[in-house]
């Protein structure tokens, strides 16, 4: 019962979306487990772009089962128009499968996101404003509204009244704001159920079925480690947890149904919002990567924060993961610098030097990172497929971070395409179902 599982291992952005799509090919079922449309994925297929928020990257593949687990929070406005885009592009959307317990985010939880963000001033967190905070909040108050509530009109009105009640005072600003009207808000939202109703399912059984046919079973994880709400960079994080350990939660699987956990960062570091970020490059140096990296975000647009590749960060992204694999995205972005620096340490105001992740905010905002310079490489590498093809500088690079993680290396990237990667090693998991 082979089970993969793909998780971010920096803050987000990784490039996880080509990663599923290209093992997808393989796979029976794909599954998110967490997060909502506060993700993007881009992958490129024959030249045509596709951008997806919601809707796992396998649905590229006629007849493999799609999966938003129970984990996710869906905001069925964006799901529904996400499926219409890929219908007009003729691409069959049948396969897809939403948890009837996964939970939906409701107008209001939009205005509380960006309500929270405006009371917090400069303070913010720098939230997608998808709404993805309150609608896990009302998850945890038990409040929340779920897929299958959409199918009940008795129920739904009765669960959007109790939701709205406690939240009075916060949407006191927003009363006359039509999305809010309760009778409009059950009507919109009974006819989204009406739409999706083919669509949900009870989506732990179907990967349960998968599994013990001896399926592949890929395990989507959405934004990345340092973004996890318990181990990421708190409070500046998002509302779930993005790590591995979520996938047996939000596909509704057992530990032992994950065979493989494979990390994806990028061969430097980018973060979107606020919060620390120790490898940051405040210079032309960072400007240099945004721009050759295109580095703005699928969801939002907003200009990503770039770095240089964080040893401790990446290794504690992995003994949180418990990574047995990395892929590591975007090499090419790399080409042309004279000298490549790593961070292989941090400093702190007081002169410390120290070599953990820290976990407490206070030394996290104040940790500078200390790099080890390696040799750069001239060469465009975006027609590399094998490592043999690759400059001896690159190799080193990548030689060297899997020594630094001791994880190996299964995947590199070197350009946007599809095609564009090199196969590092053979995964025993990918093996088995060849
Ligand atoms: P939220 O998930 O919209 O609540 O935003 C919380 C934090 O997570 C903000 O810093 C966002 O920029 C960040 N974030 C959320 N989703 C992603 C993503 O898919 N990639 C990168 N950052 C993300």
């Amino acid at each position: 019962m082979p089970g993969i599982c793909i998780v971010g291992a920096q803050w987000g952005d990784e490039g996880k979306g080509k990663v599923v799509d290209l093992l997808a090919e393989r796979a029976d079922a794909i599954v998110r487990f967490q997060g909502g449309n506060n993700a993007g994925h881009t992958i490129i297929r024959d030249g045509e772009v596709f951008k997806f928020h919601l809707i796992p990257s396998g649905i590229l593949y006629p007849g493999k089962r799609c999966i938003i687990g129970n984990g996710v929070v869906v905001d069925p406005h964006v799901l529904t128009d996400e499926l219409d885009a890929l219908k007009a592009r003729k691409i069959d959307t049948s396969g897809l499968r939403i948890s009837a317990n996964a939970h939906v985010i409701m107008p209001y939880h939009l205005l509380l996101d960006t309500a929270g963000e405006t009371k917090l001033g400069k303070l913010q967190i720098g939230t997608t404003r998808r709404g993805i905070g309150p609608a896990y909040a009302d998850k945890a108050a038990r409040l929340g509204i779920r897929m299958q509530d959409l199918l009940d009109e008795k129920i739904l009105k009765k669960k959007i009244t109790a939701a709205l009640d406690p939240k009075r005072l916060s949407l006191r600003p927003y009363v006359k704001d039509p999305s809010l009207d309760l009778q409009s808000m059950t009507e919109a939202y009974l006819t989204y159920g009406h739409r999706l109703e083919r669509h949900i399912a009870d989506t732990a059984r179907i990967v349960w079925d998968a599994l013990d046919a001896d399926r592949l079973v890929l395990y989507e994880g959405a934004q990345g480690a340092l973004l996890d709400i318990d181990h990421g960079t708190y409070p500046f994080v998002t509302s779930s947890n993005p790590i591995a350990g979520a996938a047996c939660v939000g596909a509704g699987v057992g530990p032992k149904d994950i065979n493989e956990v494979w990390g994806i960062a990028k061969a430097y570091v980018t973060r979107v919002g606020a919060g620390p970020f120790p490898t940051e490059l405040d210079d032309e140096i960072g400007e240099e990567i945004r721009r050759r990296g295109g580095e703005f975000g699928t969801t939002t647009g907003r200009a990503r924060r770039t770095g240089w590749l964080d040893i401790p960060a990446l290794r504690y992204a992995s003994r949180i993961n418990g990574l047995t694999s990395l892929a590591m995205t975007k090499l090419d972005v790399l080409s042309g610098f004279e000298k490549i620096k790593v961070c292989m340490t941090y400093s702190g105001p007081d002169g410390a030097e120290f070599s953990d992740f820290p976990y407490h905010q206070s030394v996290l905002h104040h940790a500078r990172g200390e790099y080890i310079e390696l040799d750069g490489w001239t060469e465009d590498i975006t027609e590399c497929r094998s490592p043999s093809d690759l400059p001896r500088a690159a190799v080193d690079y990548l030689a060297f971070v899997a020594e630094q993680l001791q994880v190996p290396i299964v995947l590199v990237g070197v350009g946007p395409g599809r095609d564009q990667v090199i196969w590092m090693q053979e995964s025993a998991q990918l093996a088995a179902v060849a």
